[in-house]
């Protein structure tokens, strides 16, 4: 394992998050401003080959798992192409090719992404009403979702699909119970999160459900629910109803942070490195890519980066008064 992957409280990094694109198809309050954001040129965007050069250094460092995510990764063209390109990384420690995706342009091409490689799912489904959909993601679009999610649940070759359930208060915790019985014949993993501020996204604490609240909502109607086994480095403490096929999952940014066990980085579609969520502290490795850097030279500015990586929330104590980016230039 590279020390390059290594900050400064011992945590190892062996998790890449690649972002792909800054665009999207859908327009999720939660996630951007309704006016949209400024995109960057998309000669600022990082190539396909600029992605592979970087997943595979990554790799090479010890990180075993990948992630896509976007803005919504299956708008980036090519992505075909990019997946089955990180599918040859395997040889080299690469285990998980993973996507974060909002499901909706998915479903006919998701055979062929699997075949590609891809082997671990998260789909973004905050409502299972096509009306209150319309309103989270100001697009129409909830019966594609619905369809992706039949696709994945037909494919033998997934190892993990999960659902990311973004909960605001007043607006979707009452479904919560409906999420949860989706796990009943599903063997999914429904992951109740909670509302986090990023630029643009008018968060307010007052539409924050912390995860102890729904869970005790849950458990009443549920009392034979029980602790279930998380992954290592995992985001979600999970849970479940005996009996049932999937499982239930509690993301407590907020309320419960996970930053002890964090091993994660990010790519950001601009080619910036960014060592956490909430840090505005970024390094740009396509700038460096771009002027001849080698593979050495960009494992120097990526230990930097992680190096500065700070142990919790980068650093602050209040992460609803920083400027990051919107939510959509990230990718989670
Ligand atoms: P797995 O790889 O399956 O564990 O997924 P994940 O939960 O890491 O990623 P996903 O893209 O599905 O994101 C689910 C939620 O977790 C989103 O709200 C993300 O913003 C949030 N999330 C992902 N990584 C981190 C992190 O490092 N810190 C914090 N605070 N939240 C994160
Ligand atoms: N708070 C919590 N999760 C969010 N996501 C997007 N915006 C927010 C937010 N403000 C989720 C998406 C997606 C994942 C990448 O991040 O729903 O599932
Ligand atoms: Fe798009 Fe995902 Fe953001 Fe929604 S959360 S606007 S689907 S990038």
């Amino acid at each position: 394992f590279s020390p390059s992957l290594v900050d400064s409280y011992s945590r190892k990094h062996d998790y890449l998050r690649i972002s792909l694109t800054e665009r999207c198809n859908l327009r999720c309050f939660y996630c951007m401003p309704s006016e949209g954001v400024e995109l960057s040129p998309q000669g600022k965007i990082i190539t396909n080959d600029e992605v592979i050069r970087l997943a595979k250094l990554f790799v090479q460092s010890g990180v075993t798992k990948i992630r896509l995510t976007g803005g919504e990764p299956t708008v980036r063209k090519g992505i075909g192409e990019i997946i089955a390109r990180l599918n040859e990384l395997r040889g080299l420690g690469l285990k998980s090719i993973a996507m974060t995706t909002n499901g909706i342009a998915l479903h006919r091409r998701l055979p062929e992404f699997i075949d590609n490689g891809l082997s671990h799912l998260n789909l973004s489904l905050d409502t299972l009403d096509p009306f209150k959909f319309e309103i989270m993601t100001r697009r129409p679009g909830h019966d594609l979702v619905l369809r992706t999610l039949d696709v994945a649940l037909a494919s033998s070759k997934l190892d993990s699909l999960k659902l990311n359930v973004v909960i605001v208060k007043g607006l979707n915790d009452a479904e919560a119970l409906d999420f949860v019985e989706l796990t009943k014949d599903k063997p999914i993993s429904v992951r109740f999160i909670e509302f986090m501020p990023f630029t643009g996204n008018k968060w307010d604490k007052a539409k924050m459900l912390p995860s102890s609240e729904l869970l005790s909502r849950i458990s009443k109607a549920h009392p034979t629910l029980a602790r279930a086994p998380d992954e290592l480095n995992d985001t979600a403490r999970s849970w479940k109803i005996p009996g049932y096929a999937g499982t239930i999952g509690f993301i407590s940014s907020m309320s419960d942070h996970f930053c002890a066990s964090c091993n994660r980085l990010r790519i950001t579609a601009d080619g910036q490195i960014k060592v956490c969520l909430f840090d505005a502290k970024e390094l740009s490795l396509r700038d460096s890519m771009r002027i001849g850097a080698s593979d050495s030279d960009l494992l120097e500015i990526i230990g930097r980066a992680v190096q500065g990586k700070q142990e919790k929330h980068a650093g602050m104590e209040n992460i609803d008064v920083i400027t990051n980016r919107p939510m959509i230039l990230i990718g989670g």
